[in-house]
């Protein structure tokens, strides 16, 4: 596995600057701009469908990267670009407050496979946190739809979806392993 240093401190810096120059976020005002995402992301962000992420309990810098990410068009998907782009940096931080001050559950997945992907998802925790709690711009991956989960990192792995040190890392990845470490993740 390679990690391109330079991505990574670009990364640390871009996450640093976001972070700084946040204004003051309300979950509170949060909450209430959030009744639009309501119908895929579900009741206080915990989505029952596979197609839509939990954001419940997500880090709060990553949620604000990615949705800063969607509205430039840095990650792109036709849905969450048409949604990003109407937001405000205001709403952007007061969303990202609050779902991440959510109460996150588990999406759960196959016994067997997660069992199976736990010793692979070792090489994951440095940066996603012992319990795949995530820290700052690292996602938290626990209790997240497993499908999603395999389906990020095949957009990883193919490019479509870019991040210097993820994309490194999924192009070592088969896709047994995804499946069966998107499994351990998901069982969280
Ligand atoms: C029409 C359905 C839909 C609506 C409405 C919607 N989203 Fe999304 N959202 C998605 C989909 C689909 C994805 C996954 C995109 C992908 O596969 O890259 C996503 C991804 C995200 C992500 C990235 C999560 C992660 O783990 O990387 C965030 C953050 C997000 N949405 C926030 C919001 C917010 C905030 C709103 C309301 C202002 C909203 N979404 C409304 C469908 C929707
Ligand atoms: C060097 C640090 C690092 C390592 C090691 C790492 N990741 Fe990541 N991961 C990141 C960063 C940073 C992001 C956010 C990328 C972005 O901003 O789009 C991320 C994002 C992700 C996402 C997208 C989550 C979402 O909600 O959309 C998944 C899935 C993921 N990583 C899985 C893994 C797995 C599985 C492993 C181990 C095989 C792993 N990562 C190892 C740094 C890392």
């Amino acid at each position: 596995m390679k990690f391109s240093i330079h991505s990574l401190s670009f990364l640390l810096v871009f996450g640093y600057l976001f972070s700084s120059s946040a204004p003051a976020a309300d979950a509170k005002a949060g909450e209430k701009k959030s009744e639009v995402c309501l119908g895929c992301h579900g009741q206080n962000g915990n989505s029952n469908s596979v197609q839509w992420p939990k954001l419940a309990g997500q880090q709060t810098t990553y949620l604000e990267v990615q949705l800063h990410a969607f509205k430039s068009g840095h990650r792109s998907n036709t849905m969450m670009q048409a949604i990003a782009a109407n937001l405000s940096d205001d709403d952007i931080s007061d969303l990202a407050a609050y779902y991440s001050s959510q109460k996150p559950s588990s999406a759960g997945a196959d016994a067997v496979i997660a069992k199976a992907g736990q010793p692979k998802a070792s090489m994951c925790l440095g940066c996603h946190g012992i319990q795949g709690e995530g820290k700052g711009q690292f996602p938290k991956l626990a209790g997240q739809h497993p499908d999603y989960l395999a389906a990020q990192l095949s957009s990883f792995k193919n490019g479509s979806r870019k991040s210097g040190p993820m994309q490194a890392v999924a192009s070592g990845l088969s896709e047994a392993d995804i499946k069966e470490i998107s499994a351990y993740f998901g069982s969280l």
